[in-house]
């Protein structure tokens, strides 16, 4: 179906958004963005999963939803329409819209000089694509907070879940706390947690 065509129809309430996550990742990932106050998510499309962790992250929280959203030849994307219309059918925290890709938003002034509690990454699938992602924002996950990775797992050949495997599983700042079907959820140690297992 064209992009037009689905945008009426969810316009009507005929068509739901889009989305390439299943039930049960969206509740592993509503476990984990419960409460969180400084959320962010990369890679938007049509908002159903940002609209899952706006439902239950803090209601004086903040959502950053990070999305290039690229135009069709008419300048306008009704996928970011989409995304608009359902978000806006929470109404906790506020959200700040980032028009950019996940390594470029990391640079933005809203989110340069912060910490953050909360990171989806469902961007760019590449290798390349979630390196940039990784670079840019596992250094900013606060102690205890949380990064859960789309396509990191069940997607074989994909460069997102090599570079999961090769990379980010081994990486000493994060642990693997929790997996659902192709999401992987992985939390930033505390100091505390770093001293035990130097100690052991
Ligand atoms: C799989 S969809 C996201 C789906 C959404 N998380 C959901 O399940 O409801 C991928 C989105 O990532 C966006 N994207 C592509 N490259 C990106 C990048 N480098 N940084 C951030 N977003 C990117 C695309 O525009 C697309 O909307």
């Amino acid at each position: 179906m064209s992009v037009p065509l689905h945008y009426l129809r969810w316009a009507v309430g005929l068509d739901a958004a889009e989305t390439q996550t299943t039930a049960a990742e969206r509740t592993c990932l509503a476990k984990h963005a419960a409460g969180r106050r400084a959320v962010v998510e990369i890679g938007v499309f049509e908002g159903v999963t940002t609209r899952v962790l706006r439902d239950v992250m803090a209601d004086d929280g903040v959502l950053f939803a990070v999305d290039p959203l690229f135009t069709g030849r008419l300048g306008v994307s009704l996928h970011q329409r989409i995304a608009l219309g359902e978000v806006a059918k929470s109404r906790r925290g506020r959200v700040e819209w980032i028009r950019a890709t996940g390594r470029e938003a990391a640079r933005d002034p809203r989110v340069a000089n912060r910490d953050v509690d909360f990171v989806f990454v469902d961007g760019d699938h590449t290798w390349d694509g979630i390196s940039n992602d990784w670079e840019a924002w596992s250094g900013k996950v606060a102690p205890g907070g949380i990064m859960a990775f789309h396509d990191s797992r069940e997607t074989p050949g994909a460069g997102s879940q090599n570079f999961t495997e090769q990379v980010i599983t081994r990486d000493p700042r994060f642990t693997v706390i929790d997996t659902e079907f192709r999401l992987t959820v992985i939390q930033r140690v505390t100091a505390r947690q770093a001293t035990a297992s130097a100690g052991t």
